[in-house]
């Protein structure tokens, strides 16, 4: 690989301890192979075991945190390029888009990342890039393709009968979106992304209408957990919400309409709840120019603040809630001006840090092994040099990048 991962000690100033919930002082953290081998003090810094070769890097004056992940991206998408200018991208294009993302994702200080939904699975290819040391990116969880109704969200609605258009995710019947499944992981998809209800971005869809019924929801969940596969739905609308709920869905994406039985069942249930409160404002701001056909910029003018609300409500609800952006939809790299919008809308900062760290790592059920600094996880390490418990919006410009070991980011 090119990137190597050296024997490394941090000094940190403050470091964020997302398992505890505090900020704790003058911590010391020793890195070996990719790994987090230990972690002290200064003072007792003689009495730990530390690598003769180790070199030094200090960030005594910053706040170090857990790398942050993001439930919810789309790396091989174009901020600028929405609506009918999407049609002249290629899956090969779409994929070099991936590559230029990967890396701004990871130097924004997002070390994981769960990508829902790319064509022709370029999103598994560049997980094996960056897997590999061939291109710099975040560890990833990519859907390949998002699985939808016929003229659903996850379809291509765009072109007139006689070209046949039809996104490759498009199945109807439960045995039909069962086989989806079974091809998405064939081909290495790592969790399983379906259209719940219809969406701001597709053209024709009701938000408020649920697509697939349960049979078909149930089917495709209890395909994916066969395989030992999470499933995140995309739903905006409430009876879609509650019906996927009930059909056993591990996360919620967009959550909009949620009523308030569906955050009853969201609690009961465990489910995830992964609200992007943030891209409605590029949506209304940057939309038309970036292509968003006018009947899209209409939906969202009907759900952006109404799902600020209910995102709220799921704040006081006490709901698992995920750290998720649709950065895709929106630049990426800007997936951290999230945060001040969900301490705007209900969380303290702790409890937005710990959503995009230890949160979406049981999402992920990577949490064994990321999602904080504990000894034994991979060393997935950032630094800011503002506190983000003082002013969350810090996590906006991170400083100091380490994945698995690896400094990709030193100011
Ligand atoms: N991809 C989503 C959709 O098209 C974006 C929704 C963005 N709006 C929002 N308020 N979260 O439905």
């Amino acid at each position: 690989p090119i990137f190597a991962a050296e024997a490394t000690v941090i000094y940190a100033g403050d470091l964020v301890d997302v398992e505890s919930g505090r900020v704790l002082n003058d911590r010391v953290i020793v890195i070996e192979d990719g790994l987090i081998t230990g972690i002290g003090s200064r003072a007792t810094l003689d009495d730990m075991d530390v690598p003769a070769d180790a070199k030094l890097i200090d960030l005594s004056d910053m706040t170090v945190l857990p790398g942050l992940s993001d439930s919810h991206v789309h790396l091989t998408s174009d901020a600028s390029v929405h609506g009918y200018k999407r049609l002249q991208v290629s899956t090969s294009a779409a994929a070099i888009t991936g590559v230029v993302n990967a890396e701004k994702t990871l130097m924004a200080g997002f070390t994981t990342v769960r990508n829902l939904g790319a064509p022709g699975f370029a999103d598994i290819a560049l997980m094996d890039a960056i897997d590999k040391g061939a291109v710099p990116g975040p560890n990833m969880i990519p859907a390949g393709r998002s699985i939808g109704i016929t003229g659903g969200h996850c379809d291509n609605n765009l072109l007139p009968y006689e070209y046949e258009a039809k996104s490759g995710g498009v199945a109807d019947g439960p045995w039909a979106v069962r086989a989806k499944v079974r091809e998405n992981n064939k081909y290495g998809a790592k969790v399983i992304k379906f259209c719940g209800t219809g969406g701001v971005l597709s053209k024709g869809t009701k938000i408020g209408a649920q697509q697939f019924s349960f049979e078909e929801m149930k089917a495709i969940v209890d395909e994916a957990h066969l395989l030992g596969l999470k499933v995140a739905v995309h739903a905006h609308g409430a009876e879609g919400i509650e019906t996927a709920i009930r059909a056993g869905v591990d996360s919620v994406e967009h959550a909009s309409l949620i009523s308030d039985e569906g955050l009853r069942m969201a609690k009961r249930n465990g489910t995830y709840l992964s609200m992007d409160i943030y891209v409605s404002d590029y949506i209304l701001s940057e939309g038309e120019a970036a292509g968003i056909l006018e009947e899209s910029l209409a939906k969202e003018r009907t759900v952006g603040k109404a799902q600020r609300e209910r995102f709220q409500a799921a704040t006081k609800a006490g709901v698992n809630l995920a750290f998720g952006s649709d950065a895709g939809v929106y630049p990426h790299g800007q997936n951290g001006r999230q945060f001040a919008y969900m301490v705007d809308w209900g969380l303290t900062p702790m409890k937005a840090i710990q959503a995009a760290t230890i949160g979406n790592a049981k999402l992920f059920d990577i949490d064994k092994t990321h999602g904080s600094i504990t000894v034994g996880k991979q060393a997935d390490i950032i630094a800011v040099d503002t506190n983000p418990i003082e002013d969350v919006s810090a996590l906006e410009d991170v400083d100091f990048v380490m994945k698995s070991g690896v400094v990709y980011k030193q100011d």
